[in-house]
């Protein structure tokens, strides 16, 4: 029997060469970026911010600082996917709906917000990267999603981060850990490149 997700994941490349002329609805940037949100995150902090790259103008301001990629322009969307830098005095806040949803009592808030802040706090760099494993695993979610529904996608590393922060107006705490482009993809782009074999890169112990 075959698994729609298996499927999604045995089906998804990266695209390189989007259809300039499709776009997608509002309504689905803003479904994917829900999506995204569905993402597991430590003590559930949702340290994530999207930034959803729409329009012309955004497009190319994002373009020229992104290694002048052509997906950014011909893509419908480039999602500047940040992770916030991981902060425990969040927790209360972050966890309170938990609680009210019935899924946490309240007595166990300060337990995890202890844990954060002995993991966290004065801990720049485990901080850090917490923010990139957040936002990683939201990006990723966005590209199952985005597979899922016919689309294609491209995680992207080829900018400069510090003139993205800059043109985006993100604040110090953010830090963007990838693009990631969203559109139509045309028929000639590459398949799924082949995998290293699982014996170089599996260890059951
Ligand atoms: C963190 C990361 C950064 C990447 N950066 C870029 C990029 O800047 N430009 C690009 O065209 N592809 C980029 N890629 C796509 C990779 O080249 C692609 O995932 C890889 O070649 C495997 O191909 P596949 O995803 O089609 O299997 C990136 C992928 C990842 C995960």
């Amino acid at each position: 029997m075959t698994n729609p997700i298996i499927n999604t994941i045995e089906q998804r490349s990266t695209t390189s060469l989007y259809d300039a002329s499709r776009d997608i609805s509002n309504a689905q940037v803003t479904e994917l970026a829900r999506l995204a949100t569905l993402a597991p995150s430590a003590f559930n902090l949702q340290n994530w911010r999207l930034v959803a790259v729409r329009s012309a103008d955004a497009k190319a301001r994002l373009r020229a600082v992104a290694w002048d990629q052509p997906k950014i322009t011909d893509a419908a969307v480039t999602y500047i996917v940040c992770g916030v830098i991981a902060e425990h005095s969040v927790m209360p806040d972050r966890l309170a709906p938990v609680v009210a949803a019935g899924i946490m009592p309240q007595e166990m808030v300060p337990g995890w917000t202890g844990a954060a802040k002995s993991l966290y706090f004065e801990q720049p760099q485990r901080a850090r990267d917490e923010a990139v494993r957040s936002a990683t695993f939201s990006a990723m979610t966005l590209v199952l999603a985005a597979t899922s529904l016919g689309l294609g996608s491209t995680p992207m590393i080829g900018f400069d981060p510090q003139g993205v922060s800059r043109e985006f107006g993100l604040a110090e705490n953010e830090v963007p850990a990838l693009l990631l482009a969203v559109g139509y993809a045309t028929s000639e782009n590459w398949p799924q490149k082949p995998r290293r074999p699982l014996s170089e890169v599996l260890e059951v112990v």
